[in-house]
């Protein structure tokens, strides 16, 4: 029944619709009309979101919330979230609150350097590429002024270039690894550009120099990294284990220290690891991807920092220290706040506007903090009354619908489930019961 369709990016969009429901609904009009339900009435709008992406035929709308009443360095923020999971959104409200009266958020810059490489290959010996980079470095730096000249004004731009020797890992291997601050940008098309531009200028001086004894480097590839240990920020809450409290008959002391040993075991046990820095995730991408960002630029570098030493490990640390209890991260977030989505999207726009237009190291502060305060408020259900009380009752407005409760139904599901767990079987056990009365 398939089979390739030429030229489909071509077609205008309802004959992208209209191949679709024949190729894989058998002309079922109902599909149609839930394709085009999503389309936006106002024809400009719509455009718009028509033009982020290739063949697009409709929307794909994500819940935009607000977590309010965070105290990050002494402010009062709230942080708009882009994110489906049911229980995200409120988790954060919660480790707000908890830390609101507690001193709040602290978050510090580490330091924002982004790198590129230029991938390339050479047979000869290693001292020719040195006596080559040496040939060419000041030629590299030169040929990229251009490029470089409205980024430098904003104080940023290329801050070095180094020749790297792989050959210990791959046979022939060499990069330039260059280093760039960006500022506001994100910087992904500055640093693309500039790195082709350096693999321009390393093709011509190779033509030009004579110390090869063999061929000449072949340039495989250039592109950013979204690797970025030296783009960090640092997020940290505290307080005396006094001042925690009991919370679901758990003491503050013996919280703090169940909260420690599972920060523990996601250090030291892969299988943890994930899932805790998934829940850290939900916070981190809710942020990114409100705000524009690239969210699997942020997943890829995250992850692979948490990976650093060679284990995957918890991104965040906890101690107890002369009863202090200490909870932080550093989190790798190369974020932008200009250029891109950002200021495209309508509801990124938004969402810079909630968080008081931020300067990237601002917002790398402010999704931090939203990482942080997830993390806590998982642990905080894990070592106490268990994660699927809380989960299953913000989730449990799906299992209703799912289950075809009417509005009225709903209502008395939810009132009657208000102290126990639901279960898709529970609830609809109960929604029996009371439709046969
Ligand atoms: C669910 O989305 C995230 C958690 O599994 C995170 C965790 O286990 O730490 C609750």
């Amino acid at each position: 029944m398939n089979v390739p369709v030429i030229g489909f990016s071509k077609l205008s969009k309802t004959e992208k619709v209209n191949w679709l429901v024949d190729s894989y609904f058998d002309g079922d009009t109902t599909v149609n009309n839930i394709i085009t339900r999503y389309w936006n009435e106002d024809e400009k709008l719509q455009e718009l979101h028509d033009g982020f992406s290739e063949n697009t035929i409709t929307n794909f709308y994500f819940p935009f919330g607000l977590a309010p009443n965070f105290l990050i360095d002494d402010k009062l923020v709230t942080i708009p979230m882009a994110i489906e999971e049911s229980s995200v959104v409120a988790a954060a409200s919660k480790a707000a609150k908890f830390w609101l009266d507690r001193g709040g958020f602290k978050t510090s810059i580490k330091s924002t350097i982004k790198s590129g490489q230029v991938h390339m290959m050479y047979d000869g010996l290693s001292s020719e590429m040195d006596a080559f980079y040496a040939f060419a470095k000041a030629d590299f730096i030169q040929s990229i002024q251009s490029i470089n000249a409205s980024m430098k004004k904003r104080g940023g731009g290329l801050l070095d270039v180094e020749l790297v020797n792989k050959t210990s890992s791959l046979k022939g291997y060499y990069q330039l690894h260059a280093t760039f601050e960006t500022k506001d940008a994100m910087g992904a098309n500055f640093i693309n550009t500039t790195l082709e531009q350096l693999a321009t200028t390393l093709r011509e001086k190779a033509s030009e120099f004579e110390g090869f004894s063999t061929n000449v480097p072949e340039v495989i590839m250039s592109i950013l990294s979204n690797y970025v240990p030296q783009c960090v920020v640092n997020v940290s809450v505290s307080c005396n284990i006094d001042e925690i409290g009991a919370i679901n008959g758990v003491s503050g002391a013996d919280f703090a220290r169940k909260f420690t040993r599972a920060v523990d075991i996601a250090t030291v046990e892969p299988y943890r690891a994930v899932t805790h820095n998934k829940g850290i995730m939900n916070g981190i991408d809710a942020v990114v991807i409100a705000t524009g960002n690239d969210f699997r630029a942020i997943e890829a570098g995250v992850h692979a920092y948490a990976a650093r030493d060679g284990q995957y490990r918890s991104l965040t640390r906890a101690r107890v220290k002369d009863d202090v209890f200490t909870f932080e991260a550093d989190f790798p977030l190369a974020l932008g706040t200009v250029g891109g989505l950002t200021s495209l999207h309508p509801l990124s726009k938004l969402a810079m506007q909630v968080l008081g237009n931020p300067s990237a190291q601002d917002l790398m502060k402010v999704t931090a903090v939203c990482g942080l305060a997830q993390n806590f408020a998982a642990l905080h259900s894990l070592v106490t009354t268990g994660i699927q009380a809380g989960h299953m009752k913000m989730h449990i407005v799906n299992m209703l619908e799912q289950i075809g409760a009417s509005d009225a139904e709903k209502v008395a599901l939810k009132k009657a489930f208000t102290d126990k767990t639901p279960s898709f079987s529970g609830l609809r056990e109960a929604l029996e019961k009371m439709r046969s009365k």
